[in-house]
């Protein structure tokens, strides 16, 4: 189902070419202060528009249409909804009978028996993490003096990462790329021993997030080369402040009081104009596809927005 969250709960819904996509926040107490305008820095940092992102331009504009009066949250959900204006959905009349290799087009059509809306990744698309983002600005002000901040530490292996952004935009093809995140001013004591530990829930919510293929709290797996006394934290006084961040700032499951760290690996875009085999579900045969249209070169570069509002949602139904 498409929901998140036990106290701040979210509802997810929309397609790419859909007439609105949106987000429902319950368990958001009353007296926030909230107004469209704590959305357009975080919208404007999810947009696309830069080198290397796709050619799709949309306002992005919240419309709230519930829980919020006065300038203040009531208590009552929050629905949030965007508009989708700049549709092509012609772009995507062949993914219907050739799926794209890596997207969702073969998965959804065979899950949901050949109705799935494919126009645009349909419920699949980045465009629906718009939602995420919104979610997130509201946890970002329940998580305070908590402050979560992801960038990007490289681009298909590089830092700095134009040329190979040109080389493989110019060759019709795409790069991933590894999100750093860091919450700082956490507290000692978020998080369960076991199924909601804190690393479960993070990634559970930033696997939600389309086209990520990995993460990794601290050392990560360079931590499975390490000795013991190489990987862990030295503890320097009665707060728990550690000389070293090894664990990522959780142990047990609970987090320990240092900076969260994590890393996140994005995938590259599935959708390329390099030649690909894929399954025509009309003819049976194996095909060739293009994945022509307008996509992201390289969509990590428009996921650190999302990854921060990913980790504030699952830190505030925590806190909460
Ligand atoms: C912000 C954002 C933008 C994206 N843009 C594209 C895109 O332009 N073309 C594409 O093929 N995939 C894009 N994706 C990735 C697909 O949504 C994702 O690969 C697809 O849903 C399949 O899911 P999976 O990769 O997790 O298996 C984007 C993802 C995000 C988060």
């Amino acid at each position: 189902m498409n929901r998140f969250g036990n106290k701040f709960r979210i509802s997810i819904f929309g397609e790419s070419h859909g007439p609105q996509i949106g987000i429902v926040v319950d368990g958001v107490p009353g007296g926030i202060p909230l107004s469209p305008d704590d959305f357009t820095e975080d919208m404007s940092r999810r947009r696309s528009g830069a080198s290397g992102t796709t050619p799709r331009k949309e306002a992005d504009v919240v419309t709230i249409v519930s829980g919020v009066f006065n300038g203040h949250t009531t208590g009552s959900p929050i629905c949030m909804t965007f508009m989708n204006n700049n549709t092509r959905p012609s772009d995507y009349e062949k993914f219907e009978s050739h799926p794209r290799p890596g997207h969702a087009d073969f998965t959804a059509t065979r899950r949901h028996n050949g109705y799935a809306d494919l126009r645009g990744g349909g419920h699949h698309s980045g465009r629906v993490t718009i939602g995420l983002v919104a979610a997130g600005v509201i946890a970002k002000k329940i998580i305070e003096p908590v402050s979560v901040v992801a960038k990007i530490s490289e681009i298909g292996g590089f830092n700095p990462w134009d040329d190979a952004l040109a080389k493989a935009a110019e060759a019709g093809d795409s790069l991933g790329g590894i999100i750093e995140c860091r919450a700082s001013e956490m507290p000692v004591g978020i998080g369960e021993p076991f199924f909601d530990s804190l690393e479960s829930v993070i990634s559970h919510i930033v696997f939600a997030i389309p086209g990520i293929r990995g993460i990794e709290f601290g050392d990560g797996f360079a931590a499975s080369k390490m000795k013991g006394s190489q990987h862990n934290d030295p503890i320097a006084d009665e707060t728990g402040k550690t000389l070293k961040n090894g664990s990522g700032g959780i142990n047990g499951g609970i987090s320990n009081g240092n900076e969260l760290l994590f890393r996140v690996a994005v995938k590259p875009t599935s959708s390329i104009s390099v030649p690909q085999h894929t399954f025509n579900f009309y003819s049976g045969e194996v095909e060739e596809l293009r994945a022509e249209g307008r996509h992201d070169t390289c969509f990590a570069l428009r996921v650190p927005v999302i990854v921060e509002a990913a980790v504030s949602i699952a830190l505030a139904d925590l806190l909460m």
